[in-house]
């Protein structure tokens, strides 16, 4: 998380600040985008998705807060990581999830998100999710 340069972490965390006071439930667009795009990963998620909405909103939140010291969320990113696995989460999966945010951040931000923004959040994304799935996902021989 550490190749975001400084005025891509303020963008990104100013651009979030944005995003939730005018949509405090984004993640709730998120998952029907992502249900809508992979409707075959309904199936592994609870059936009331207020809880889960919440919880990755928090996460989302910690990790963007923690851009300039990225050590303060790794252990519990890492064994969010690890719970995937046994959520039936594929590492191929991460790639669909990691679009589908991107797009619901961009298309929710008011006045959308500027080339600065949109750099730093897809790095930012890039990196959560090369990190769990080097963590959690054991590489193929
Ligand atoms: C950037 C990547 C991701 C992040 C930050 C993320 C975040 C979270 C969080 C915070 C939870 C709440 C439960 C917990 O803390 O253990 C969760 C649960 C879950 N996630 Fe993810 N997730 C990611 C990628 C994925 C992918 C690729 C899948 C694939 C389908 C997935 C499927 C699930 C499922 C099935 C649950 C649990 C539902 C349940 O049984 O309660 N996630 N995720």
């Amino acid at each position: 998380m550490s190749n975001l340069t400084e005025e891509e972490i303020s963008a990104v965390q100013q651009s979030l600040m944005r995003l939730q006071q005018s949509y405090a439930n984004f993640t709730e667009e998120f998952y029907q985008r992502l249900f809508r795009a992979a409707p075959e990963m309904r199936a592994l998620f609870p059936e009331d998705m207020t809880e889960q909405a919440r919880k990755l909103s928090v996460t989302l939140l910690s990790v963007i807060s923690h851009l300039r010291n990225p050590a303060a969320v790794m252990h519990p990113l890492l064994a969010l990581a690890t719970r995937h696995v046994d959520y039936g989460a594929a590492q191929e999966d991460f790639d669909v999830v990691r679009v589908c945010l991107l797009g619901t951040i961009q298309e929710l931000t008011p006045d959308g998100l500027s080339e600065t923004e949109l750099t730093g959040w897809d790095k930012a994304l890039h990196s959560v999710q090369a990190l769990m799935i080097d963590h959690a996902y054991p590489v193929a021989s």
